[in-house]
């Protein structure tokens, strides 16, 4: 949708950015990246590996559906599960995965990643399944239509369910999916096509409850074939949060200038939510996803917006207020993805990945009970 703007502001804008453009030109002007700039962000960083340590191979498979830039792949593939495919419609997340994975099977492309097309007697057999139908129906964000939107897939992700008969299945969406309004929504897209055949569980997660120094809720859909896996069932409890209290979780809540490696300045919390780049302004390369949240920003001394490729560009080009100006790289460390995860394409397509996946350790939380719900300990 178009900014409601007067005329003077548009000036404005106008101008701030031809000044901004202008200012950047000169800083990079003779910028070479094989000669970083020094100075910058040089603390110890957080590693999201060790919120996931890699566990050992534990023979159940799992099948990717709207797999984006990776979140869910990657908490599964930690978590043991053998990757059997990736299904999404989007070539740019295709190369990513097959880019970080060579050997996995990557269906992407309006083509052969369209779930919408998918033939999955295919994939019949495999243990899991699992996926985040586009949010966008029910995002906050959006106009909320549910099924009246076009992006509506889950008839597709329970399509492939009835299709492949997984022992379960997992669909993760975001918070406002649990509105009152889509109560007849759910029943009638997900509970009543399913529920004869599977046990289903709905719950909400805070990924800053599993380590990842940002605030981000998500929704998921846990159904299980059998009765007696889900009756094993038990919701991930949380591993991070307020110490000192008696039952409370047994670490400290990450936050997000000690995760980026900045020094110590009095003030940190964890990052707002990173904004998903691939709804609304196109081509952003800001992650600021609401005005409540660019306090909290100016607050930690970070930049939400003019994110860079690289660490030394964003260090060669700091904004005018001195704050610290991130990188893709930063940016995928505050959703929690691995450091050696590599995002394909522009900034803005990078950022669109990052803001729409689920952040890595908290699949990988979802991932390790679902397995031991399915008998592995
Ligand atoms: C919410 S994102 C999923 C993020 C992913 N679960 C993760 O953790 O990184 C939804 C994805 O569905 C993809 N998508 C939308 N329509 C699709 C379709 N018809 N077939 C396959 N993928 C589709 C989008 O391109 C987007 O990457």
């Amino acid at each position: 949708m178009p900014y409601d703007l007067t005329e003077e502001q548009r000036d404005r804008y106008r101008a701030t950015s031809i000044r901004s453009q202008l200012r950047k030109q000169t800083l990079l002007r003779g910028y070479d990246e094989a000669k970083p700039v020094l100075g910058i962000n040089l603390g110890e960083r957080l590693d999201p590996d060790d919120l996931m340590p890699q566990l050992e191979v534990n023979g159940l498979t799992s099948l990717s559906l709207f797999s984006g830039g990776g979140g869910l792949d990657i908490g599964f593939e930690r978590a043991g599960f053998e990757h059997r495919a990736s299904l999404e419609i989007l070539d740019i997340c295709g190369e990513t995965l097959r880019a970080n994975r060579p050997d996995w099977a990557v269906l992407s492309g309006a083509v052969a990643g369209d779930v919408r097309a998918a033939a999955f007697t295919t994939f019949r057999g495999v243990d899991v399944v699992h996926g985040g139908p586009p949010c966008q129906p029910f995002s906050i964000a959006g106009k909320q239509a549910g099924a009246d939107d076009p992006r509506n897939m889950w008839p597709d992700f329970v399509r492939c369910i009835l299709q492949t008969r997984p022992r379960a299945f997992i669909a993760e969406n975001v918070p406002g999916m649990l509105d009152q309004k889509f109560e007849a929504f759910i029943r009638d897209n997900i509970v009543d096509p399913l529920s004869s055949q599977y046990t289903i569980f709905k719950f909400k997660l805070a990924a800053h409850d599993f380590g990842v120094p940002q605030s981000r809720r998500r929704v998921f859909f846990v159904g299980f074939r059998a009765a007696r896996d889900a009756a094993r069932w038990v919701e991930p409890e949380p591993t991070h949060g307020d110490v000192g209290t008696l039952f409370g979780p047994l670490l400290p809540r990450n936050t997000a200038r000690k995760t980026l490696g900045l020094p110590g300045m009095g003030f940190d919390v964890v990052a707002p939510t990173l904004r998903s780049g691939f709804t609304g302004p196109r081509n952003t390369t800001g992650v600021l996803n609401s005005k409540a949240s660019l306090k909290v920003w100016n607050d930690l001394h970070i930049w939400p917006n003019g994110v860079q490729p690289t660490r030394s560009m964003a260090a060669a080009y700091p904004p005018e207020n001195g704050h610290f100006r991130m990188s893709v790289s930063d940016c995928a460390l505050l959703q929690g993805f691995p450091a050696d995860w590599r995002f394909s394409g522009a900034v803005y397509q990078a950022l669109g990945q990052i803001g729409n996946s689920v952040c890595p350790p908290v699949a990988y939380a979802v991932a390790r009970q679902v397995a031991r719900a399915l008998g592995i300990a």
